[in-house]
């Protein structure tokens, strides 16, 4: 039987946040979601996440899971305690029991194994992971003797010459829980902080052991803002690396993000200053950027899309996007479309080979294939109180700085005269004008102003 234990009650002090340290997120997840994900690749029978400081905030930030259950520590007097108010609440102490801190995010599945096999197989009290830091500031200083953990020493707690001692406790321990449940109400806060540490434990059982393991950044803690920025990084680097050796070129590697779930074809470049999130996926041959950012999205084939934003939307292959155009959510760009620069759309299809190069926002809209919309042209979808449609057929040329007063419905082949406000609905192949005809005065003498 094995049951997991996640520490998540602290504030996270040193964060200086109002937002609870293990909500804070790293691409894009939660440190405490990532700790949850990792665990759940063990199939633990049970997962009892430990929250206290702003508890229904973090509780509800875990979607629903019939293995995990919340315990309640309050107030937070230290990782002992919140093992003391687990076993008070929960009856059976069968089994193993891990334990992980929630801000230790980078922990990967095959270390939790290595753990607990070495406990299994040692039949160990308590084996924990451990690793020699070139700095261990801030990390409790683990002792041993012989093959034993001796004992824990906290940071805090340490004298000069303990404190030179580079082995860390990575805050990840696995315990027989029959026998840590002897022992967990008698630890005591007898030390610098004043907390009941989980760590004086070791020196309470006797088999406590060590799997020491190389400093690969997976165990970094996070304590700080300096912290939660190296856990980015490092995952960043990870995400790149992996699609580097896919076949994508990074041409700014350090200013550009990419989402763990992204996917990216083959020969994509990924210009500088670059980010794309979320469930994206961009297909081969694809140039995105410079200053671009795309989340949610697919990109078919051979789009160049750049200084652009895209939200939810379809784009599909061999389209230009940009310089400096915003697709809001739900849209469809068909193939071989240009959208230009200074373009919005929002909620719209375009079929393919339309065109908007300059200056326009298309929204609510429905644009035929191989239509022509001017530079300038506005889609006024909303009336004050509810947005409207605006449908163009095929083969449409739309003159610069039409106004499409929605709701409107123009046929195929129809022609607008630049400077057009469109009220009427119109039909196939006609013209659609409505604006007043120049007059000319001739020999016009400007009046003179008032300071000449
Ligand atoms: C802890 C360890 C330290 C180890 C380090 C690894 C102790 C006493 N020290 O120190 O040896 O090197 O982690 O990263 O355990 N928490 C609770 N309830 C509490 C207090 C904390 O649930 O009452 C949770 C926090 O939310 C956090 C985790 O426990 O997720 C660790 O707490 P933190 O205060 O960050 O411990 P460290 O000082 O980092
Ligand atoms: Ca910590």
């Amino acid at each position: 039987m094995l049951s997991v234990a996640i520490l998540a009650a602290g504030k996270g002090t040193r964060m200086e946040s109002s937002i609870p340290k293990v909500l804070h997120k790293i691409s894009g997840k939660s440190l405490l979601q990532r700790v949850i994900d990792t665990c759940i690749k063990l199939n633990p029978d049970q997962i009892f996440v430990i929250t206290g400081h702003k508890s229904k905030e973090v509780q509800k930030s875990i979607p629903e899971n019939k293995k995990i259950k919340f315990v309640i520590q309050d107030p937070q007097l230290g990782t002992g305690h919140a093992i003391q108010v687990l076993c008070k609440e929960v009856k059976k102490h069968d089994g193993k029991l891990l334990i992980l801190n929630g801000d230790v995010p980078l922990i990967r599945p095959n270390t939790l194994k290595n753990l607990l096999y070495l406990h299994d197989s040692k039949n160990a009290d308590v084996s924990l992971i451990t690793t020699k830091k070139t700095n261990p500031h801030g990390y409790g200083r683990v002792f041993l003797n012989g093959d034993f953990i001796e004992r824990i020493v906290e940071e805090k707690d340490c004298n000069n010459l303990e404190r030179e001692n580079r082995l860390i406790n990575a805050g990840i321990y696995c315990f027989k829980w029959g026998n840590l449940s002897e022992i967990i109400n008698s630890l005591q806060s007898n030390n610098n902080q004043k907390e009941i540490y989980l760590t004086d434990t070791v020196s309470l059982l006797k088999n406590s052991l060590s799997l020491e393991v190389e400093d690969n950044g997976e165990l970094q803690g996070i304590n700080n803002r300096i912290q939660l920025s190296e856990c980015e990084e490092s995952i960043q680097n990870l995400i790149k690396e992996k699609h580097m050796l896919n076949g994508v070129t990074f041409i700014n590697k350090a200013s550009c993000s990419i989402s763990e779930e992204a996917e990216i074809g083959k020969d994509v470049i990924i210009e500088a200053n670059t980010h794309i999130r979320g469930n994206t996926k961009i297909n081969s041959h694809c140039i995105i950027g410079p200053n671009t950012f795309i989340e949610n999205s697919e990109v078919g084939l051979s789009c160049e899309i750049s200084n652009s934003t895209v939200y939810a939307s379809q784009i599909m292959d061999y389209i230009k996007i940009g310089p400096y155009s915003h697709i809001r959510p739900n849209s469809k760009i068909s193939s071989y479309s240009k959208i230009g620069n200074f373009v919005e759309i929002k909620n719209s299809k375009l079929e393919e080979e339309s065109k908007v190069n300059h200056l326009s926002y298309i929204g609510d809209s429905i644009i035929g294939r191989s239509t022509n919309i001017g530079a300038g042209t506005i889609t006024a979808n909303f009336d004050g109180q509810k947005k409207h449609q605006t449908k163009i057929g095929k083969n449409s040329s739309i003159g610069a700085n039409t106004v499409f007063v929605a709701p409107i419905n123009l046929g195929e082949s129809v022609t607008t005269g630049a400077g057009s406000v469109i009220t009427k609905d119109s039909k196939d192949n006609s013209l659609a004008i409505s604006r007043t005809e120049q007059v000319n005065i001739e020999n016009w003498e400007r009046k003179k102003s008032l300071s000449n």
